[in-house]
């Protein structure tokens, strides 16, 4: 493997602070066509980025805002998590929850703080770029799939240009008000957010990792010697 290429994915995490600094549109058509080069069954292509910055970023957010200080209730158009959660991905949700509240300082009991610290997720961390992204409602588990792979592809992009993203799967929560917010076509289903930006690398929300199972949890090899 490429040294370069093994750091870009060792120096890649979640980025949920920002600089004030935008980002102009060429630099975000550059990481969306990157994102275009992701292979997907049958070039299928699935999904589409909506990409949103100045009055239409914060207008959506300000809705997502006041939607939850209202406590609407979620309105999730498809199941991220599997439901029960098995026990040992609950502990991997646990963990990076832990990891990210310790980070922010927020104890474990503190609802107010957590649930301020969620509610970052509608206001796209801040970022000046915020991106819907979207897949056909028709579309199937391994077009899912193949949109994940387009997803990563942005976000590496994004880290070979010294940007900073994180995906916000908690967009889907209220996936039919940004549907409508936004106007989108009736066959597009809102999948998740991600939030782009110059990474403010001071803020302690910037500065934790998150644990990876071992390669032997994840991997089974046979045949080899
Ligand atoms: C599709 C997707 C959705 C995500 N949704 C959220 C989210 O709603 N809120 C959040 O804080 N992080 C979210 N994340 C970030 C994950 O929590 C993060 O990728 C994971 O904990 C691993 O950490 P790392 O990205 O720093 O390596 C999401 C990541 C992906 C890829």
């Amino acid at each position: 493997m490429q040294p370069e290429f093994e750091t870009l994915l060792k120096d890649r995490r979640s980025i949920r602070a920002f600089t004030s600094a935008g980002v102009d549109r060429t630099a975000v058509e550059r990481i969306c066509a990157a994102a275009r080069r992701a292979p997907s069954g049958a070039n299928l292509q699935p999904g589409k980025f909506h990409v949103l910055t100045g009055q239409p970023l914060a207008a959506l957010t300000a809705t997502l805002a006041r939607a939850s200080a209202e406590n609407r209730p979620v309105d999730n158009e498809y199941s991220y998590f599997p439901d029960p959660m098995p026990a040992e991905l609950k502990d991997r949700q646990r963990k990076a929850g832990y990891a990210l509240y310790n980070a922010l300082g927020i104890a474990r009991r503190d609802v107010a703080a957590r649930r301020a610290q969620f509610d970052r997720n509608y206001a796209f961390f801040g970022a000046p770029v915020g991106v819907v992204v979207t897949i056909e409602r028709t579309a199937g588990k391994g077009c899912f799939m193949d949109l994940g792979m387009s997803i990563m592809t942005f976000l590496l992009a994004a880290q070979s240009m010294k940007l900073g993203a994180t995906g916000i799967g908690a967009l889907a929560n209220y996936g039919t008000l940004v549907h409508q917010t936004l106007d989108l076509p009736a066959d597009e289903l809102v999948v998740c957010g991600i939030a782009l930006g110059h990474p403010d690398l001071r803020a302690p929300v910037n500065t934790f990792r998150t644990e990876r199972a071992e390669l032997d949890e994840f991997t089974s090899f046979r045949g080899f010697t």
